[in-house]
């Protein structure tokens, strides 16, 4: 039986070999967050030279690709993004995901935005029916914490307050339990409504292209 690390850098490995055959000297590659993202950091770093730009969804990461040698770039000042490879808390069938685990959910929904393709990775315990048994992340300013928390309470969540973690644009998470998410788009669209969210972490309206998913018998490819 594989552990969940190894499963992460089987998912890791697949996303490389997908990404290397795609790479040439115009690519611009987008980065996520998080153990599985650093590992495909980690793989990238074995083909510097042939890597021209990347842009990442976080300082963590930012400094990661840097501490590598690999050339990172503000997304102000590129063209688009080729391809974006990330991590999830969770996927379902539809390439729906929660993000945010890591707190950088703000920056990688938009370099998923971006993205011409996003590939997503993960070991198979991410893989769910229905979205929701992650506590969804939400980014709010500090200021409308209280506010924001009781809205959430209104559509049925159970807010807590992630408590010593800033984001990389100097906000506060609420994370939401007990939340079940039968329609993720729904509800991606009514918390993105409440005044004083940055975002959350829902990946309902930009779903992955492609999930690359790590399990006991190797890596399957799924599209939706
Ligand atoms: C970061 O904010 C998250 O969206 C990550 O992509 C997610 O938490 C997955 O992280 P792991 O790869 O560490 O499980």
């Amino acid at each position: 039986m594989k552990s969940q690390d190894e499963l992460k850098q089987a998912a890791a490995a697949a996303a490389f070999a997908y990404v290397r055959e795609r790479l040439d000297e115009r690519s611009v590659i987008g980065i996520g967050t998080g153990s599985t993202a650093n590992r495909f950091i980690d793989l990238l770093a074995g083909v510097r030279a042939r890597v021209t730009a990347t842009v990442a969804s976080s300082e963590a990461s930012a400094a990661r690709l840097r501490g590598h040698g690999l050339p990172v770039f503000d997304l102000n000042v590129v063209d688009g993004i080729d391809i974006y490879v990330d991590g999830a808390d969770e996927a379902n069938a539809a390439l729906q995901l929660i993000k945010g685990g890591g707190a950088a959910l703000t920056r990688e929904k938009i370099v998923a935005a971006v993205a011409r393709e996003f590939v997503c990775i993960a070991d198979e315990s991410k893989f769910v029916p229905v979205l929701g048994g992650f506590p969804l992340p939400v980014e709010v300013i500090p200021m409308a914490r209280s506010h924001v928390a009781r809205e959430l309470v209104k559509l049925g969540g159970n807010p807590v307050y992630r408590q010593g973690v800033t984001t990389d644009n100097g906000n506060i998470i609420l994370d939401v339990y007990d939340f079940a998410l039968p329609e993720p788009l729904e509800t991606e669209a009514a918390i993105n409504n409440i005044v004083g969210v940055v975002t959350n972490g829902i990946f309902a309206h930009r779903p992955a292209d492609l999930l690359l998913l790590a399990g006991a018998n190797g890596v399957r490819e799924l599209r939706a």
